[in-house]
């Protein structure tokens, strides 16, 4: 399959890379964990407590997440509500983070996400692309940058939209959900064996998807 796939830590670049590369190579963006994101909010509404895993469990069959592109752009909607305005705050990231790791919940991101990339080669992000959602993607990708760099680069984002950036505990948070992303049972976050490594740390936007773009060219000319 002609698909792109993505992985890394939270705020190694993903997103902003998938969806430059996917315009550039005129295919469809996937921003997985704005899926994740989507049922962390169900799950915020519902009172859940994140190691409620029976409660979250039940509030799985509750939730209906479905991506549309709406001018280009992926727009969720949680049970018929647009909810992208409300996915990018810390609250919800964390809580994205802590309830992805239960199987019921994966179980319905994975299958949607592979039904998105049947219809279309696709450019997806996440933290279990390359390993377990698109196994035969052309290319894998396993971007990552270090804590701090990712912390600065989360706090500038969350300034950019006037909302409060604390440093230490972005870094504290960033480091938490590593850990936890990196050490579930399920779709943990790990390079795949087949993936390129590609450190951001000191490279610019403009040098990683050139990086990428070259990697898939590569592939696509075999
Ligand atoms: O990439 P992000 O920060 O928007 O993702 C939020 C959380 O969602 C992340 O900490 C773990 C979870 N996630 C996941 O488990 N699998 C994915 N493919 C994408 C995100």
């Amino acid at each position: 399959m002609n698909s792109i796939a993505i992985d890394g830590p939270a705020g190694a670049g993903k997103s902003t890379i998938a969806k430059l590369l996917a315009r550039e190579l005129g295919m469809i963006y996937v921003d997985t964990g704005a899926m994740y994101r989507a049922m962390a909010v169900h799950f915020l509404r519902r009172g859940l407590s994140a190691d409620d895993a029976a409660g979250i469990a039940a509030a799985c069959e509750t939730a209906q997440v479905e991506i549309r592109y709406e001018d280009g752009a992926q727009q969720v909607y949680l049970n018929g509500e647009n909810v992208t305005g409300l996915l990018r705050t810390e609250a919800v990231g964390n809580m994205a983070s802590a309830s992805s790791v239960y199987a019921p919940v994966r179980a319905r991101m994975v299958a949607l996400q592979q039904d998105l990339a049947a219809k279309t080669p696709v450019v997806m992000d996440g933290r279990d692309i390359g390993t377990v959602v698109l196994p035969d993607a052309r290319l894998k990708i396993y971007l990552t940058a270090s804590v701090e760099e990712r912390a600065r680069r989360r706090a500038n984002e969350l300034r950019e939209k006037g909302q409060e950036a604390d440093l230490a505990q972005i870094m504290h948070d960033i480091e938490e959900r590593d850990r936890r992303d990196m050490n579930r049972p399920i779709g943990p976050l790990k390079q795949a064996a087949d993936a390129v490594l590609v450190d951001s740390s000191h490279m610019t936007i403009a040098q990683v998807i050139d990086t990428i773009r070259e990697q898939y060219e590569q592939r696509a000319g075999n």
